[in-house]
Parts: structure tokens; sequence; C-alpha cells
């Protein structure tokens, strides 16, 4: 694996090209707002009814219709869901894409399980950055480095990969921490870090958490400030000075009581359930639930969504944020 920060003399191959956002949401909007700010011209693609349009139109950009987007631009860059990515992409812009064009993906979800094919002469790069696009855009516009992962998909024109660095470099601003990797290995580990650290598993232990406080008693403003406030705090020590620098900054009975309790909640039994999803993710088994899910309209999902929102956290969240709010 190859790991570097670039330089700000490297060549920028976007000086030259066309770029079309296709999507203005959470990626969509922080990359263009980003890339303008880089010096690079940029359009806009959206549908016609699409609520987005009008936002972006008020922020200063020219939108097009998506497949008029794509016929004007020389690097496409679909950042819309991506399970509606592979209906887009074979209803609207594969048919109009032409030899010489780059296709950017900011996640690896629909090449890697062969949902969407660039055709022959066109090139495919990812460029991902880890972080939501607000951080994206917070970072760039504090001047701070960010990680992005690169990978190459396709590369006809021989230039893919000096064209996926300028572009992180374009959105990322200087600094910019580059890890070359595969579409593969970015998609997997990227949906199994999602489902069983970052927005399952520890949001599940968090829920589970305050649930047997409040059950046992105790105030839910209590647990959350614990459970929910604390972890964030925890999180940013880990990741800003490494698992030996966040002990030396808790107290001494917080790290005897980690070495003691941590293997008993994340036991044997957990690292097997864990081996199941990872298996499970690299079949492809998650993939085609979520395309199956989505051909049937996404019920399920919302519905799910929806059950969630009455959970203690939620309640607890709605009388302590106007307290709490500013710290993300
Ligand atoms: N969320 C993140 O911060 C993050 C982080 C790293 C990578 N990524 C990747 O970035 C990509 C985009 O994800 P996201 O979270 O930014 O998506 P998102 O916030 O859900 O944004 C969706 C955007 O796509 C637009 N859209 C929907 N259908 C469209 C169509 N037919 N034509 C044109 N635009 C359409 C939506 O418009 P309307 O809302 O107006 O319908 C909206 O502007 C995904 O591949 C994702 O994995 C995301």
């Amino acid at each position: 694996m190859k790991l570097y920060r670039l330089k700000p003399d490297a060549p920028d191959l976007l000086e030259k090209k066309r770029v079309a956002i296709i999507g203005y949401g959470n990626q969509g909007r922080a990359q263009a707002l980003n890339l303008r700010d880089s010096g690079k011209q940029i359009i806009i693609g959206l549908y016609p009814e699409s609520p987005s349009w009008r936002r972006a139109e008020e922020e200063g950009f020219q939108v097009l219709r998506d497949g008029e987007a794509v016929e004007w631009a020389d690097l496409i860059c679909i950042l819309v869901p991506d399970e509606k990515q592979p209906q887009i992409f074979q209803e609207v812009i594969k048919p109009r894409l032409r030899k010489g064009q780059t296709i950017l993906l900011a996640h690896g979800f629909s090449f890697h399980f062969g949902l969407l094919s660039p055709p022959e002469g066109v090139d495919l790069i990812m460029v991902a950055p880890k972080g939501p696009g607000q951080l994206l855009r917070e970072a760039f516009t504090k001047k701070m480095g960010l990680p992005f992962l690169v990978a190459i998909g396709r590369d006809f024109s021989g230039e893919a990969k000096p064209l996926a660095l300028s572009y992180a470099q374009g959105i990322g601003g200087q600094g910019v921490v580059i890890v070359e990797t595969t579409f593969e290995e970015e998609t997997i580990t990227d949906l199994f870090g999602e489902q069983v650290v970052l927005c399952g598993g520890v949001v599940e232990l968090v829920k589970s958490a305050v649930e047997v406080l409040t059950e046992a008693g105790f105030s839910p403003e209590n647990a959350y400030f614990e459970c929910v406030y604390e972890l964030g705090l925890i999180v940013d020590l880990l990741s800003r000075y490494g698992l030996a620098g966040m002990r030396e900054r808790i107290s001494n009975l917080a790290e005897y009581g980690a070495y003691l309790t941590g293997p008993r909640i994340i036991d044997k039994r957990v690292r097997k359930k864990m081996k199941e999803v990872l298996a499970e993710i690299r079949e492809g088994k998650f993939a085609n639930i979520l395309m199956k899910e989505t051909k049937k309209g996404g019920g399920k999902y919302l519905l799910l969504r929806e059950e969630e929102k009455e959970n203690v956290l939620n309640q607890t969240w709605r009388r302590l944020s106007p307290f709490i709010k500013g710290r993300a």
C-alpha cells in the first residue's frame, strides 16, 4: 500500500478539464465548492425536478440536466446515492459518453459489484474522501489535510492516476494524504467499517448502554453525556494521539476498567459475527439486498429509519441539543 502527501507544486491535470458534478448532496456540494475555490471550471448536473437544483443555483453554480452535463464535461463525477448510480448511469450517463472522458466515483460500490461499467475508451477513477461532505468542506476552508483513498479502475488514456491525484488536491487543498488502494479493498473495508463499527456496531452499543442505564433508573441525560457525548471526545483522542496516547489521557480508573470489561463485551462471539458479516459483504449479499430493496421503492429502509426516530437517544438529544449544539 502506498501512502503519501501531495505537494502543492504537483502537476495539475484538472486545469484543462471541464468537470461535471452529478448530484448536489453531501459530497457533491462540498466537492463543487472546494473545486470552485481551487479555481476549477465546473458545472452541476441534476434531474429537472431535483430540489437540489435551486440550492446549487443560489450558491452560484450553473446547473444543467445531468445528460447535458455529461456531454459538456471531460470529467464526470457521479456523486449521487450509490443505490441509484446503476440506473442513472445506464439510462442517462452511458448513452452520452465518448472516448477520452473520465468517470469519477467517491466510493467503489457500484463498480466493484458490477453494477456500473464504463465503455471502452472511458477511464474510471475513484477519489474517496475519508469523511462526510461537511467535514471535507470544513477541512478545506481551514486548510487542514484530509486522507483520500485513490484507485484506478480503467486507464485507457494513461493519465488516470495523475488526474485522480489532481482531483484530490482540488477538493482537498493543501497537505492531502493519499492512500493508493483498489476498488475492491475500498468497497469491502468501507462497508465493513460502516456496518460493524461506525454506523452499526458503535450505535447499537451506545443504544444498548443508554437503555440499560435508563431501565435501571438512571437519568437519560446522564446516560447520554456518559455514553454519547464523551464517546466523541474519546474517539477524538484515539484518532489524534493513537491508542496509547488516548490511554495516557484518561484516568487510571477508566483505563483499568477498560482492560477488564472491554474484552467481556467484545468477546469471541462478536468476532465470529464480524467474520460472518465480512464474508457476506464480500460475497455481495449486502449489495444484493440493497439493490432489491431499491427496486421495490425502499419502503423497508424508510420504515427502519422511522422506527429509530422514537429511540431514547433521539428523545434525549431533542432535550439536550440547545445546550450542546456546536460540538460536532
Ligand atoms: N455521505 C458522505 O459524506 C460520503 C463520504 C464518502 C463517500 N461518499 C460517496 O459519495 C457518493 C454520493 O453520496 P452522498 O452521501 O453525497 O449522496 P447524497 O447526499 O444522498 O446526495 C444525493 C444527490 O444526488 C442527487 N440526485 C438524485 N438522483 C439524481 C439524478 N437522477 N441525477 C442527478 N442527481 C441526482 C440528489 O438530488 P435531490 O436531493 O435534489 O433529489 C442529491 O443532490 C456516494 O458514492 C457515496 O458512497 C459519501
